[in-house]
């Protein structure tokens, strides 16, 4: 199952796809042909950046939509950071401990994390799968599991471009179950038609670590319950918008029997990466 944070060299097929419209040796404004240069190959990495630099689009988090290969601007491309911390180019299990915050019993731990220009990763959408790259080195957070350091949540274009669908069925009273690092929280209280959010979050850690004060940040939240967000099922309106976001795997919501039960039971229950049964 794809994981929410795992990176791609592009293959030289996809190199090639975006090399493949390369203008050819044109001739001087002389109209004579120029005469020929010595000629030193091109690396892949040059003849992508070259044509990166011609395609690459700006981000925009609520409009920008899915396509193989998603080319972006790294200047437009700035998520929020949860904490300061010198950025750093590897995979999470890797990064030295001055490159990671943790949490007080470390049951979760932080990174900024950078992504080099021309690296892809994988960009999924429902069932479409492709890769996004950059034209310019990113910054991105990520937040993990403080043991195995396996990533909870990273603000990629795949989350973002996954998690709209939720954000889109939010009206009137919400209950978001799992705050990770509170971008779906964010995304839903900026919509006007949201009246009252509440958030259950199972890790009293997190809620103490950061949590309790990014919910403070927005006005719309009325709660912050420390528990299982199944259990909040049911005792507030019927008509209650549930939106789960609470598995590190996406399709793991697709393959959860308590949520697939849960669905059943309740009216307008959502859950992240579940789109084959929707
Ligand atoms: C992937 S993160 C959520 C990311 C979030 N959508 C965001 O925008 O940052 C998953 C979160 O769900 C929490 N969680 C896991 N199982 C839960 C449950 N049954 N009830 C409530 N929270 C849960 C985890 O502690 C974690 O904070």
């Amino acid at each position: 199952m794809p994981a929410r944070d795992k990176s791609h060299r592009p293959s030289s097929e996809q190199s090639s796809r975006l090399a493949g419209n390369a203008q050819p040796n044109r001739p001087s404004s002389s109209g004579r042909p120029r005469a020929p240069k010595p000629s030193r190959a091109k690396s892949p990495e040059e003849i992508f950046l070259e044509k990166a630099a011609q395609i690459a689009e700006p981000w925009d988090e609520n409009f920008t939509k899915f396509k193989h290969p998603l080319v972006l601007q790294g200047a437009t491309y700035q998520p929020q950071m949860l904490f300061d911390v010198t950025p750093y180019p590897a995979d999470p299990d890797s990064t030295p401990e001055a490159n990671l915050v943790r949490s007080p019993n470390n049951e979760f731990a932080y990174m900024n994390r950078v992504w080099k220009r021309g690296q892809a990763i994988p960009l999924l959408q429902n069932r479409r799968e492709g890769l996004v790259y950059w034209d310019q080195d990113v910054v991105i957070p990520v937040l993990l599991d403080g043991r195995t350091l396996a990533v909870w949540m990273s603000l990629t274009p795949m989350e973002v471009l996954t998690l709209r669908e939720g954000i889109s069925l939010a009206k009137g009273t919400v209950v978001i179950g799992g705050l990770g690092m509170g971008y779906l929280l964010r995304k839903v209280c900026e919509k006007p038609n949201v009246h009252r959010v509440i958030v259950v979050e199972q890790s009293r850690e997190l809620l103490n670590w950061f949590g309790d004060r990014i919910c403070a940040e927005q006005p719309k939240v009325t709660d912050v319950i420390c528990g299982n967000a199944y259990e909040q099922l049911g005792k507030f309106d019927s008509e209650t918008r549930y939106l789960f976001d609470i598995w590190p795997m996406y399709e793991d919501a697709a393959a959860d029997p308590e949520f697939q039960a849960a669905k059943r039971k309740h009216p307008h229950v959502w859950g992240w990466g579940d789109y084959h049964l929707a």
